[in-house]
């Protein structure tokens, strides 16, 4: 192993970059290593990391090439995992590990996407739109102009947990519990030594324990919900209570602080633009497109990994069975190839859809739609109210490799 190492960082034009390491993207400093990997070693081997060792993959197109085999770089879950966290040195034997189909290959992964995927479709999110707008509106009504408070707390956290809870109709004084368990579930860093790990553990499983009590209690009485829906839907018939809970996480995790974290970098990103913010400010026509354009800049999961499960050479290194993969969304989305001046945000950019934020491929991110209503409505109603969010303080970031996002962003906001 320690051999096969060293030929394969012999085989990259530079020293091995890890890009796991927490401080870059504390400090925001994640930009240059990945502009170096994108030009000098687009698939490079690094052997040794926190997470352990792994293949970095950093460029659009070969992120496209990666995620459209998936027979042979693998989402499964029993080979550890879709973040790199997982199958580290650190990990432990009681790790909570739950079954949720994007960290399935097909069939089980067809399977079960098909009973989700259809409670997301373009007249099913339509549905939502009115709830959406009245909710987004109630929140931007509720604050005052010209004071200082955190766009984080109030502005992303409330809406993209209301959504949630709305979505699966949880109890909506309770629904403050989503965004805590969602932010544990999405915390690779807690990997990281034992006590953080069991604390981890805690929260997910208590997070288990009240999903499989709301199963049994729409199982009792069926609403029109997403549980309800899955609980009714064929498919669930082979789904034991065990991967119905994992999947609730998983719609949880996964729609939470993505959606969060974008609506937190439209606020950060256009007060790093503001030519770009007056442009939005004079064509609200253009709010479709700067969503994409903002979803491309933020880039709110950083990476998601694949497991190899045959030796290969298809894209030049000797890949290995049982080598892990990091597609590194974060980079591609910066890829000089495929985008013009990257590293700014453009509103009108001609290409920002071809962004790979949501993934690409089978498991194309299932939520996108909701992602993109939430984003698009938050954006029409601060058009609506002329308002301007302005940043007046530094930004507290996520220190960490996979959610790429703010902890704390002070704003205050301003009549246009
Ligand atoms: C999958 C990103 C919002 C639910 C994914 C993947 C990414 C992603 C990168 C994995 C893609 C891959 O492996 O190729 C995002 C971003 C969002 C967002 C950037 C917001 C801007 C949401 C929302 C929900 C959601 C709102 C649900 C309420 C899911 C699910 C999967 C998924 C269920 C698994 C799909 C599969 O494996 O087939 N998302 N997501 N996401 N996302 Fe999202």
């Amino acid at each position: 192993m320690a051999t096969a190492a060293v030929d394969r960082v012999k085989e990259s034009e530079i020293d091995p970059i890890d890009v796991t390491r927490a401080e870059l993207y504390a400090e925001d400093r994640w930009q240059e290593p990945f502009r170096q990997l994108r030009q000098h070693a687009p698939i490079q081997w690094v052997p040794e990391s926190k997470f352990g060792a792994f293949w970095s993959v950093s460029t659009h197109k070969q992120i496209l090439q990666i995620e459209a085999l998936p027979k042979l770089f693998s989402s499964d879950w029993r080979y550890g995992g879709i973040t790199l966290a997982a199958e580290s040195d650190v990990l432990l034997p009681d790790e909570i590990r739950q079954p949720m189909f994007i960290a399935m290959d097909p069939p089980e992964h067809t399977a079960q996407r098909r009973t989700v995927a259809p409670s997301f479709g373009p007249s099913e999110v339509a549905a939502m739109k009115e709830e959406c707008r009245q909710r987004t509106g109630e929140v931007l009504d509720s604050l005052s102009v010209g004071e200082t408070f955190d766009w984080v707390e109030k502005v992303s956290i409330e809406l993209t947990t209301g959504q949630l809870a709305k979505l699966f109709d949880y109890p909506w004084e309770e629904r403050h519990k989503l965004t805590e368990w969602s932010d544990y579930g999405g915390d690779i860093e807690m990997f990281r030594t034992p006590g953080m790990m069991s604390t981890r553990n805690d929260k997910l499983q208590e997070m288990g324990m009240a999903f499989a009590a709301l199963w049994q209690q729409r199982i009792a009485n069926p609403g029109k919900d997403l549980v309800s829906v899955m609980i009714q839907s064929d498919a669930m018939n082979h789904m034991s209570e065990e991967e119905f809970i994992g999947n609730l996480i998983l719609l949880i995790v996964g729609g939470n602080d993505t959606t969060r974290n974008t609506m937190s970098g439209y606020a950060f990103g256009l007060s790093q633009f503001p030519e770009e913010r007056a442009k939005l400010e004079a064509n609200p026509e253009l709010i479709p497109n700067a969503v994409q354009e903002i979803i491309r800049w933020q880039t709110p999961l950083s990476h998601m990994r694949r497991m190899v499960m045959e030796d290969t050479d298809m894209f030049g290194p000797q890949m290995k069975k049982g080598d892990r993969v990091a597609l590194w969304y974060i980079s591609a989305n910066r890829d000089e190839e495929v985008f013009d001046d990257p590293d700014s945000i453009q509103v009108d950019r001609e290409n920002a859809r071809r962004h790979l934020a949501f993934g690409y491929g089978i498991h194309r991110c299932v939520g996108a739609r909701v992602a993109e209503l939430q984003l698009i409505t938050l954006l029409e109603e601060l058009a609506k109210r002329r308002l301007r969010v302005n940043v007046v303080g530094e930004p507290e970031r996520v220190p960490a490799c996979f959610v790429h996002g703010f902890k704390k962003l002070p704003v205050e906001l301003s009549r246009y």
